[in-house]
């Protein structure tokens, strides 16, 4: 099988990104995971563009052995030279020069003719050549070159001895079928182009840039350039993990190999998004937080059964970790009592019948359930908590002139145990003198209170989460006082962390 060249430009490209500016150290980093991940060529900055960009690149090509590192260079003498002075300390340095040849940008950018276009672009690969082995070439905006004029370039550059011949769609015009029509074509019209490889550059202004990139290998291209999380200028660029999982999943179609360790690819994404502080969109293919969550009741039985009726990859595959199924509305019973199992609690039969009828209605509630909100299911409503502390009786004393102090009365199999705190109100002095009863120090995560009935009589219940011993639980508690409902509360989830210590 033939393998492609994966050109992971994230250092470059991906670094254009709006507000993706990287540091030294963490490109390095950045640098060491691609190699890592088995990426063949690093580009890993623009040296001319500043000192810090020639640093880095100098950095990573002096420290990162193995694959090709790469600078990126105008078709200029300042440019390539500076190019050259930080790539030169790599075993495998590259130069990639670029100069735009699509009418628009040599008229209104460059303000030059096509003949000085390629006069220039010819002197530069020698130049280049003149200093390392491996130069690329990029006529800039080729989806856009007339295609006579881009043969002309790519034969001369062929020619003056460029080893790589690069087609960036720079504004993400293309379309797949022309995409892959323009690569067929160049090999079909450029009479020396099997002196060069054929690499693509894809963005993604119409979400088009992994399309286009298969496209360009099925007709021909050995070389994608491509970054980690599809970033880079505007919209980005084609994204490196999902061409690669393209390529693999559907190697019966493209009969392609790659040289990437699929099982970094997760791990790579993630140090991306935190380095460069731009987070994954959860449905982001390949890496994104649901790439492999099912909801549906349908479909996680489905998986249950057998995984590939809805999994064309596995997660572990690319270092993701087990395939989630997601409990919430959608869900049926058989992912729920597999989730159950999977926390310890073997329900069948009517037991089931009632916690899953618990869970739809909490779901109805709730966005996603938490093992902890199934604990409490199966803990709340279907076992009973012995009730190792019970509370016996209750009196504070509160109001804005004094401290507030409550005196607890707690039942603890045949003794009451009696104890006075004081408080930042009446709810906390009585915590407080729970804790010295029972000698669980519960840190309260969350409280809050409403009326079960109406009128000025309510009754209110008062619902807590609570973490003692590095557990979390939680606790009801009901009355018409609503200390007293706090209390009962506390009391609730103190007893569940006393009865799994036990
Ligand atoms: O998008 C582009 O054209 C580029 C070139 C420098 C290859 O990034
Ligand atoms: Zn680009």
């Amino acid at each position: 099988m033939d393998r492609i060249t994966i050109f992971d430009t994230t250092l470059r490209d991906g670094e254009q990104s709006p507000g993706a500016s990287l540091n030294s150290k963490e490109k390095l980093e950045i640098a060491w995971q691609l190699k890592r991940l088995g990426v063949n060529v690093i580009e890993a900055g623009f040296p001319i563009a500043s000192p810090g960009d020639f640093a880095s690149v100098k950095e990573v090509a002096s420290k990162i052995k193995g694959p090709v590192i790469c600078g990126l260079a105008r078709s200029k003498k300042a440019d390539i030279d500076a190019a050259f002075k930080a790539v030169k300390y790599s075993s495998r340095p590259r130069i990639h020069l670029f100069l735009a040849t699509s009418r628009i940008h040599m008229k209104y950018k460059l303000k030059k003719a096509e003949d000085e276009i390629l006069r220039l672009a010819v002197w530069a690969v020698r130049y280049a050549r003149s200093k390392v082995k491996d130069v690329e070439f990029s006529p800039e905006d080729a989806s856009r070159t007339d295609r006579r004029f881009l043969y002309r370039v790519l034969e001369a550059v062929i020619d003056a001895e460029a080893t790589t011949v690069n087609i960036p769609d720079t504004v993400g015009y293309a379309v797949p079928f022309e995409f892959g029509d323009l690569i067929a074509s160049i090999k079909a019209n450029v009479p020396n182009i099997e002196k060069a490889v054929i690499s693509v550059h894809c963005h993604n202004d119409l979400g088009l840039g992994v399309s286009n990139s298969l496209e360009a290998v099925k007709n021909g291209a050995g070389q994608i350039e491509c970054t980690i999380n599809g970033l880079g200028e505007r919209a980005g660029n084609a994204s490196l993990e999902e061409i690669v999982m393209a390529l693999d999943t559907r190697k019966d179609l493209f009969g392609k190999k790659t040289s990437i360790n699929k099982k970094e690819l997760y791990k790579t994404s993630r140090l991306v998004s935190k380095l460069t502080g731009i987070p994954v969109q959860p449905n982001k293919a390949i890496v994104g937080k649901n790439a492999f969550s099912h909801e549906a009741g349908i479909h996680q039985d489905g998986i249950l059964k057998k995984r590939k009726t809805y999994e064309i990859m596995r997660s572990e595959d690319v270092g993701f970790g087990k395939t989630k199924l997601v409990l919430g509305k959608h869900s049926g019973r058989h992912a729920f009592s597999e989730r159950l199992k999977e926390l310890g609690f073997h329900l069948y039969g009517k037991e089931l019948d009632r916690a899953f009828k618990i869970f739809k209605e909490l779901a109805d509630k709730k966005k996603e359930i938490y093992d902890e909100d199934l604990e409490t299911i199966v803990e709340d409503e279907l076992s009973a908590i012995p009730q190792i502390y019970k509370l016996q009786n209750l009196r504070f004393t509160s109001g804005t002139d004094i401290t507030p102090n409550a005196e607890v009365a707690i039942k603890v199999g045949r003794k009451t145990i009696k104890k006075s705190s004081t408080g930042d109100g009446p709810v906390d002095a009585c915590y407080k003198a729970i804790d010295i009863i029972t000698g669980i120090k519960g840190r309260l995560l969350d409280y809050s209170i409403k009326a079960v009935t109406s009128g000025k009589d309510a009754l209110g219940e008062v619902t807590i989460r609570l973490k003692a011993a590095a557990k979390e639980v939680s606790g009801r508690g009901s009355s018409t006082d609503i200390v007293e409902a706090s209390a009962k509360a506390y009391l609730d989830a103190v007893n569940k962390v006393a009865h799994r210590k036990r």
